[in-house]
């Protein structure tokens, strides 16, 4: 017999079925005793009735979360005991065989409640089990359909999906990179991207014209709610487009994807409302406002886009520096500053940043696409001519050999997801996240290598000047 998920048993009643699943929960009532048997499509109860002894000696050993295999009847409850909360809730298995398929120690924590309760680092050590809770498994599937619905919305406009590397050269997005040493090429190191920012560009340069990936991106920073070292960015590019019809494009992508996945929620204005960096500072004081008119809705969703962000901004030591991303355009209107490298300050970029009650989902712009205007921006962040072309040269040669207008976005899903989701914390709708301070407590990493690897590696390690404190096992 084949075995069956638990919600299709409403559809068999008297007929004989396999299940099998986890043990949910295991209640004897005299001399009947009850199990909730869980697989990944709902809950469905199984009596073991005192005529059938074989199976009732049997169900005695068994605990919460052992696997096992049932076999039996599928029978319509009476009306009054139908449980609506359940998917399978008008009928029941009259179990008759029982099969152990593996047995389970008793859990580090309960797995039936929201478990906030329970501290994140226990949390995330028992991260597979943590995931045994049905709020995470269905953030997951619910994560796992906004994906597909991006995907899709994405393929019909003309986009296609386009790998890029992980291991590559360290490209500016305002964070620190992690780097990966060379075993090949002793001292030298490769970076993993913080954005897959200037192989989209160069996938414009090639004329593939319409280009997005549900990219990795990593970044050295400390994790924190709506931040964590490694994040997922919806990453479009687009060519002969202006920033009009990019922001037209992916506010249609957002509200299509609310309609289809979230019917609850409501989003408060369509078209979203547009605000400059300055109006958005001086109204609000943040550039990702949460402009909901009741906070307390949690079905309201207040998208906004946030644009004419200054393009350069002083660094600490006195020295310009990139606001946003040095491979943006300036405005048209401004190209002229940039290129004579005056008025530095007032020069505006084509950066749109995109906020959701309060929080930035997304930024993108509208890039330089000649050699000139790439190599001048570099220029006035105090770049060398020689630096440039060593850093950059490969982005500035490509723009040589014709290059498209060309514009996109990355957009944090993990962020998105979490918003829509009603979760506090990024952590919440992605499978295994990292913990406050950059651990993976299941895995052990980040920790240290053999000897052997390092030496592999050209690499010395210095004894770190503070010790960090092992985790208790
Ligand atoms: P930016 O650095 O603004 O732009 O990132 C784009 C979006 O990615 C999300 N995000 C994060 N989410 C979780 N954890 C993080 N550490 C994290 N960092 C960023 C945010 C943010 O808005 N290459 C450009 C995009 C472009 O211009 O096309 C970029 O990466 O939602």
């Amino acid at each position: 017999m084949e075995r069956l998920l638990v919600a299709e048993t409403p559809k068999m009643v008297g007929q004989k079925v396999k299940v099998a699943g986890w043990v949910n929960v295991r209640r004897a009532h005299g001399k009947i005793v009850f199990i909730d048997l869980r697989d990944r499509s709902g809950i469905l109860q199984c009596v073991f009735l005192p005529s059938n002894k074989e199976a009732c000696e049997a169900v005695a050993e068994v605990r919460p979360e052992w696997v096992v295999e049932l076999t039996g009847e599928v029978v319509a409850r009476p009306e009054k005991m139908v449980n609506p909360e359940l998917i399978t809730g008008t009928v029941e298995l009259s179990v008759e065989g029982l099969n152990v398929l593996s047995k389970a120690e008793t859990l580090p924590f309960a797995i039936d409640t929201d478990g906030m309760e329970i501290s994140e680092e226990v949390r995330m050590k028992y991260r597979y089990l943590d995931l045994r809770r049905e709020r995470l498994r269905q953030n997951l599937i619910m994560r796992h359909k906004v994906s597909t619905f991006v995907r899709n919305f994405l393929t019909n406009e003309g986009f296609i999906e386009i790998e890029t590397p992980t291991l590559t050269k360290s490209t500016p997005e305002g964070s620190r990179d992690f780097v990966v040493p060379s075993r090949l090429h002793p001292g030298k190191f490769y970076a993993l991207p913080q954005s897959p920012q200037q192989y989209k560009q160069l996938l414009m340069v090639a004329g593939l014209e319409r280009y997005f990936q549900l990219a990795r991106c990593l970044r050295d920073e400390d994790p924190r709610g709506d931040r964590q070292t490694e994040h997922t960015q919806i990453d479009v590019e687009m060519s002969f487009i202006q920033q009009h019809d990019f922001i037209e494009l992916y506010e249609r992508l957002l509200i299509d994807l609310v309609e289809a996945l979230f019917p609850e929620k409501k989003i408060q204005q369509i078209p979203f409302p547009r605000l400059t960096y300055k109006e958005a500072m001086e109204k609000y004081q943040s550039d990702k406002p949460d402009l909901r008119e009741d906070k307390n809705d949690k079905n309201l969703l207040a998208f906004c886009w946030v644009v004419d962000f200054p393009f350069f901004e002083k660094d600490d030591e006195g020295g310009w520096t990139f606001t946003h991303n040095p491979f943006s355009a300036p405005k048209p209107e401004h190209m002229d500053w940039l290129m004579k490298k005056e008025n530095i300050g007032e020069i505006l970029t084509t950066q749109y940043d995109i906020a959701l009650n309060g929080w930035e989902v997304g930024g993108g712009s509208i890039r330089n696409n000649t050699p000139e205007a790439i190599e001048k921006v570099f220029e006035v962040m105090g770049y060398e001519k020689e630096e440039i072309k060593e850093k950059f040269g490969h982005m500035i040669e490509a723009y040589t050999f014709g290059a498209p207008p060309h514009g996109g976005i990355g957009s944090g899903i993990d962020r998105l997801v979490a918003l829509l989701l009603g979760e506090p914390n990024i952590r919440e709708v992605i499978a295994f996240p990292k913990t406050g301070d950059g651990r993976d407590l299941m895995m052990d990493a980040p920790s240290e290598i053999y000897p052997k690897q390092l030496e592999e590696l050209h690499i010395s390690v210095a004894k770190p000047k503070t010790k960090i404190k092992k985790e208790k096992k």
